[in-house]
């Protein structure tokens, strides 16, 4: 078969690294893609967006399945586009409509849909210009630090921590003002919740699902998790925290009645769900959801799937995922994100990177990166993800950090403690 993913990220470099190991695979393009994945499959010059152009290509080149990546098309409407138009109603695309969608694109969507169904998380009021006396007092009646988020998409920015009730309040009216654009016309107060993070992956078909392995990710850019939120500097696989009682709860309280809830809500939905928790001393809550999967923790979860991705996808789209378990590599994974000199503040891109013909063991994949002149070159914030195998978590860091260190261009930073916490 044919398949068009859509992204031009690590996450994508790493799907499309292990659609590419596929018998059933044809042919593979990527939409942008970068010049990770020009090595395991032909890049289009295709916005993710832009949904007319993805169909003139579907036809052109005989797609039979789409597979979304990042969220934006997914939250814009693309599997609706899709569906709605007769001429490539038959392509299935891996990724929720509109409406699923939203479990991701509005944050009180998505509290509401928690509880709904009795899924655990963090209490909250969602609050817009006309309640927003109701939201300060609700603020009043947490204890610090007060969590503020912004209803929509917000480039991962809409999310405020403040440790002061009158800062709160203050950025509570901002927000509302418009601080987020529309993104923020509606805002979520939330309860603090204070543990340790992990995120859960699932595939489901709106019926059947899988659970993939789980990972952590390591969001800011400093050492000891300090400075500012980053898309992710590096990421492991398993959490050792995320014993069998743990993912126990997870499975029951969490897993089986989002699919469930889906499902109550008329909501079709084949595609992942990506499950941000909070483990409260041994307890699981949910801390947000996304409908695509993470980057960079793709990178670590993707390598340890041994079954095949497209035979899981055509499951998927047929409806068939029940019948369908999967298997998983037992070893650790990690990887370590090389970045831009200034990310996540504003970079310069094109450097020249080198080192990456000397990388003998680990896999590498690309996040922000372009070809020119025969040279591949920086072309965004986050750049190489170096993933490693280990028997455990350190033996696997200590060669991804080996190998963050065999690449080079001006300006390269990585961090060098992921999994510190663990
Ligand atoms: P989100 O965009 O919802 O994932 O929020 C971004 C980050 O803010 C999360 O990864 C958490 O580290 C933190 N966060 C969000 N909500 C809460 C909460 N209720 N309690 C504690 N930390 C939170
Ligand atoms: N690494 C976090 C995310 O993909 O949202």
């Amino acid at each position: 078969m044919n398949i068009l993913l859509l992204g031009s990220g690590g996450r994508e470099h790493a799907l499309a690294w292990k659609m590419a190991q596929s018998e059933r695979l044809t042919q593979l393009f990527i939409a942008p893609g970068n010049a990770g994945t020009a090595l395991v499959g032909t890049n289009v010059n295709i916005n993710p967006n832009d949904f007319e152009a993805i169909k003139t290509f579907v036809m052109d080149k005989n797609i039979n399945l789409i597979v979304v990546g990042p969220e934006e098309p997914l939250v814009r409407g693309i599997k609706d586009f899709v569906l709605n138009d007769q001429q490539i109603a038959h392509v299935p695309v891996i990724g929720p409509g509109k409406e699923g969608a939203q479990l991701e694109g509005s944050k009180e969507f998505a509290k509401a849909f928690m509880m709904r169904h009795n899924i655990p998380t963090a209490a909250y009021l969602s609050v817009t210009q006309s309640n927003l006396d109701e939201g300060i007092a609700f603020l009043k009646t947490l204890k610090a630090p007060y969590v503020l988020k912004a209803d929509g998409l917000a480039a991962g920015k809409g999310v405020l921590i403040l440790d002061d009730l009158a800062e709160a309040e203050a950025e509570l009216k901002e927000m509302l003002s418009g601080k987020f654009g529309d993104a923020s016309s509606t805002v979520v107060i939330e309860e603090f919740l204070s543990g340790i993070e992990l995120s859960v992956f699932v595939l489901t078909d709106g019926h059947g699902y899988v659970v993939l392995p789980e990972a952590k990710d390591y969001k800011r850019i400093g050492e000891g998790d300090t400075g500012l939120n980053t898309g992710g500097m590096g990421a492991v696989s398993p959490v050792p925290f995320a014993d069998e009682t743990f993912m126990k709860k997870v499975h029951e309280r969490i897993v089986l009645p989002t699919v469930e809830g889906l499902k109550k809500d008329n909501i079709p939905y084949k595609g992942f769900v990506f499950i941000g928790l909070m483990s409260v001393e041994g307890e699981p809550f949910v801390i947000e959801y996304n409908v695509r999967m993470g980057d960079p923790e793709t990178e670590v979860v993707v390598p340890r799937i041994k079954s095949d991705l497209v035979e899981l996808f055509e499951a998927v789209a047929a409806g068939e995922l029940r019948k369908k378990t999967i298997e998983v590599d037992e070893r650790s994974a990690t990887t370590v994100m090389c970045v831009s000199g200034g990310y996540p503040g504003s970079y310069e891109k094109g450097k020249v990177i080198s080192g990456l013909d000397a990388i003998t063991e680990g896999l590498v994949f690309h996040a922000g990166t372009a070809q020119k002149d025969g040279e591949v070159v920086t072309a965004g914030g986050r750049v190489i993800a170096l993933t490693a195998y280990g028997t455990n978590k350190d033996e696997a860091l200590k060669q991804s950090f080996k190998n963050a260190q065999t690449i080079n261009y001006e300006g390269k930073y990585f961090r060098s403690d992921i999994g510190f916490d663990l």
